[in-house]
């Protein structure tokens, strides 16, 4: 019988984000011991052997709302479901978002979410917080939240009007704690005022199928609003993350502000680098429901490849997923109406094998920006490097050995989420895990899960990461802006009459 708690993985090809070498990787009690060539091991070690794949860090998904409740129903992936279903893929870690309903205290969502996912979650997780409401209170609680939750990235919705939405003034306070706290503001970019007209003339034109959550809220709504988030984040020298980017006209505004020095970062999901809004005009109401989610899937069929061609050169820098599943019978309740039906989609199994058939797989991006792309950056920006996304000495065993060549079709017959479709049904992909390690315990292994509900733990993070913050302190220190020096006018001044 060999020992769980002691790993060899050998022969495969250790790839980090900045190369890939062969080596062996020596895991013991849940931390990388060792990566190289002949280490010594103590005799009852298991030994995998990796030959001919590769052994990558564990993805990390910064974006899912694990059995959120939202538009009057409840996503059916769990924290169960949905991080089994995460291992099934090669995600490691999850960043879910504690959502407080306006008027709520943030440390109390806080507390409640952790009491839901502790207990079930089969890997790593941490949690960002939205900001739904302002006031002083709320400063307060960012200010608790990283000094004694370990939460370091606050998300701030420009939609959802009336219920999430936070108003330009608001952001500004907000983007403005963030970076006195040492937090990243992050932002749901689309402008609800818009959204709300624009479903309100979609409805009285009889338009009331899913093409209407598009089309009622096109390009230039997201574009519109990743423009102004950017400009008040820039204002208060915030560094910026704009979650879910959807459309070719948010990623141009995104690069555009990286290329002009922006300290801005943009996250596509797996939704969006995997297929398109076309599936909106479907003649089966409940196919286009399920691809309905906000941001919309964009029409333009170039779009996927766009965004991926983005990711690959770093004008956007990170994947998550917006995991957020509503079966079929759940989205009905917006059988006549869709601006009812509820907005989420899945991707947390699937984040890793899409972006490898669409970047690497098609020659867009090596294996090393993969790993940049599914975990280092992540782990970076959210101030979890090294410990996660990457393999090394002293970093967490959170790992995946992948054969790049093995190809599975991607269905909800055979995937391990309790959602009752998959937006990516019938896509060949190329690259797929055939053995996860979270905590250095085999998680998954040839199709077989080996998980325990709690088995994963919270993973507390500090503010200032330096990958976002150093440049935003240099800035600090050497762009405060400063007065002229010069003499008193004591010339003539006009008269004004008193306000009566
Ligand atoms: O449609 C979505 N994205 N549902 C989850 C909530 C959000 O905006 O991230
Ligand atoms: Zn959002
Ligand atoms: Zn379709
Ligand atoms: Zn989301």
């Amino acid at each position: 019988m060999t020992t769980q708690s002691r790993i060899l993985i050998k022969g495969g090809k250790v790839v980090n984000e900045d190369f890939s070498e062969m080596a062996d990787v020596f895991i013991e009690d849940g931390v990388i011991r060792a990566v190289g060539s002949d280490l010594q091991v103590a005799a009852g070690t298991r030994v995998i052997d990796a030959t001919d794949r590769l052994v990558l860090p564990g993805g990390i998904d910064t974006h899912s709302h694990m059995e959120l409740s939202f538009m009057g129903t409840t996503a059916v992936d769990d924290f169960q479901t949905g991080t089994k279903a995460a291992v099934a893929g090669g995600t490691t870690m999850i960043l879910d978002f504690v959502i407080p309903q306006k008027g709520c205290s943030l440390l109390e969502a806080y507390e409640r979410w952790r009491a839901t996912a502790d207990p079930k979650v089969c890997c790593d997780y941490s949690l960002h917080m939205a900001v739904t409401w302002w006031d002083d209170t709320v400063k307060k609680e960012m200010e608790s939240l990283v000094r004694e939750k370990g939460v370091n990235s606050f998300k701030m919705f420009m939609a959802y009007k009336d219920v999430f939405m936070l108003r330009d003034h608001e952001l500004y306070a907000a983007f403005a704690q963030c970076k006195e706290i040492g937090a990243i503001a992050q932002v749901h970019a689309e402008n609800g005022d818009l959204i709300a007209e624009g479903a309100k003339r979609m409805l009285s034109l009889g338009i009331t199928g899913p093409e209407g959550h598009e089309m009622c809220r096109p390009e230039e709504v997201e574009a519109e609003a990743t423009q102004r988030a950017i400009t008040i984040a820039h204002a208060v020298n915030c560094p910026l993350y704009v979650v879910h980017v959807m459309s070719k006209s948010a990623a141009k505004v995104v690069a555009n502000a990286r290329r002009n020095g922006r300290v801005v970062f943009g996250e596509p999901i797996a939704a969006g680098l995997g297929t398109d809004g076309t599936h909106y005009w479907h003649k089966d109401w409940a196919h286009a429901a399920s691809f309905v989610m906000g941001p919309p899937l964009r029409p333009d069929p170039s779009t996927p490849g766009y965004l991926m061609d983005l990711l690959a050169n770093d004008d956007l820098s990170v994947t998550g997923t917006d995991n957020c599943t509503f079966s079929v019978c759940q989205k009905a309740l917006g059988k006549d109406d869709f601006t009812k039906i509820p907005n989420g989609v899945n991707g947390v199994e699937d984040r890793m094998s899409v972006i490898w058939e669409k970047g690497v797989h098609s020659g867009k991006m090596d294996e090393n920006r993969f790993v940049a792309v599914t975990s280092t950056n992540a782990a970076k920006i959210f101030n979890l490097y090294p410990r996660k996304g990457r393999i090394a000495k002293g970093s967490d065993a959170d790992l995946v050995i992948w054969d790049p060549k093995a190809t599975r079709a991607i269905s909800a017959k055979t995937h391990h989420q309790a959602v009752d479709y998959n937006i990516f049904e019938g896509m060949l992909c190329h690259g797929l895990p055939v053995v996860t390690i979270s905590r250095g315990k085999v998680v998954y292994e040839n199709g077989q899960l080996f998980t325990k509900p709690g088995a994963g733990r919270y993973i507390p993070r500090t503010p200032f990461a330096e990958f976002v913050y150093k440049r935003i302190n240099q800035r600090e220190k050497v762009g405060m802006p400063s007065a002229v020096c010069r003499e008193p006018y004591t010339g003539e001044i006009i008269s004004v009459a008193p306000n009566r």
